[in-house]
């Protein structure tokens, strides 16, 4: 199910003012693959989402999912289409007056789904969810969490074949959010389902998307594998959202002067070991203390930054930075936090 839009714009006239919610943009998002969508708020990531799930055409430009064109959908294959597409909210949007069962039943009944057959979807849906003991209960006795975990069997009813998710954890604690999460990830490899998932957190996209793209405006303004936007973002709004990490300062009672240098490195993925740091020490005749690190982990990816304070004569540091500078793996980060 590869999701493939060519010059999508999407314009809003709000008391004859022209909103440009999405500008000509071009994204491929892979049939099988998590794709994170992040921005911050009014960038548009709603607004996209509807346009792939058919609540909305596009201005301009073209919507084609898995090989068909969605603009030329009406009808019955238009309301199939429609059947494919799950999605779930950060408010859940689940019926109040309705039990769990019953808010899964409603989508059914919905799509004439068979009667016979009702029941059984039902238990496995919530199996599937683990909610098997919540069936009768009614949205307000839920938790955030389980409520979501409705939400997604809802959306898996009709046995789409991709899943959006609109900032579905950002209502939710951090613990449950991580259990949202697995939640989708193993929806995405058990099931094969593509999941289109947009989100204003970057620690969403670190636990779970495969690939990312970051917009602001209306644009996609970078795509990247997740551990390639977190280790070398390159658009300044992708680098605000990884600013956490890189957000290293040089402790104040640093002296830096013209015997001592403080850098960062970075090691990326394999080589992000300690031992490094060691074989500066035996190679170079310099005094290194460590000031601060720290190791991200993407996914299973060690992504390592260590801020080394170095002293020594200048020509032996500068030898050990051209040694730092061709190390494989190793790279000198920069830092993008401002230091005061
Ligand atoms: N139905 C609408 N009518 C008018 N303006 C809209 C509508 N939907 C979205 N917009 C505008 O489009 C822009 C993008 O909104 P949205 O897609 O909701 O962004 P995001 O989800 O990234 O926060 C915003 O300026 C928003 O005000
Ligand atoms: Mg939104």
């Amino acid at each position: 199910m590869a999701i493939v839009l060519e010059d999508v714009s999407k314009t809003y006239e709000v008391k004859g003012k022209r909103i440009e919610a999405l500008k000509k943009l071009s994204l491929t998002i892979e049939e099988g693959e998590i794709f994170g969508l992040i921005g911050f708020s009014g960038a548009g990531k709603s607004t996209l989402l509807r346009l792939i799930n058919l609540l909305e055409a596009p201005s301009s430009g073209k919507v084609n999912v898995n090989g068909t064109e969605l603009g030329s959908l009406t009808g019955e294959d238009l309301r199939i289409r429609r059947q494919k597409i799950g999605m779930i909210f950060q408010q859940f949007n689940l019926i109040e007056s309705k039990t769990v069962y019953q808010n899964i039943e409603f989508v059914l009944k919905a799509s004439k789904y068979d009667k016979k057959k009702m029941r059984g979807r039902i238990e496995e849906l919530l199996d599937l969810v683990g909610l098997g003991d919540k069936a009768d209960s009614y949205p307000k006795n839920l938790s955030g969490g389980q409520k979501q975990r409705v939400g997604i069997a809802r959306a898996l009813a009709n046995h789409p074949d991709v899943l959006l998710c609109d900032e579905a954890t950002s209502a939710l604690d951090p613990d449950t959010t991580k259990t949202i999460l697995k939640l989708l990830k193993r929806i995405n490899r058990e099931l094969g389902i593509t999941i289109v998932l947009i989100t204003h957190e970057m620690e969403v996209i670190k636990e779970v998307a495969d690939r990312v793209g970051v917009m602001t405006e209306g644009e996609v303004v970078e795509i990247d594998d997740v551990y390639s936007i977190f280790s070398h973002p390159k658009h300044d709004v992708t680098r605000g959202f990884v600013q956490d990490i890189y957000d290293f300062v040089i402790p104040s009672h640093i002296d830096v002067n013209d015997r001592s240098e403080v850098i960062t490195i970075k090691f990326l993925n394999e080589h992000a070991e300690a031992n490094y740091v060691n074989q500066l020490y035996r190679h170079f005749k310099c005094d290194i203390s460590i000031l601060n690190g720290r190791i991200e982990y993407i996914h299973d990816m060690p992504l390592g930054f260590l801020m080394l304070h170095i002293k020594g004569e200048p020509d032996e540091v500068a030898r050990l930075k051209s040694f730092i500078d061709e190390s494989k793996g190793i790279e000198r980060a920069e830092i993008y936090a401002e230091i005061d």
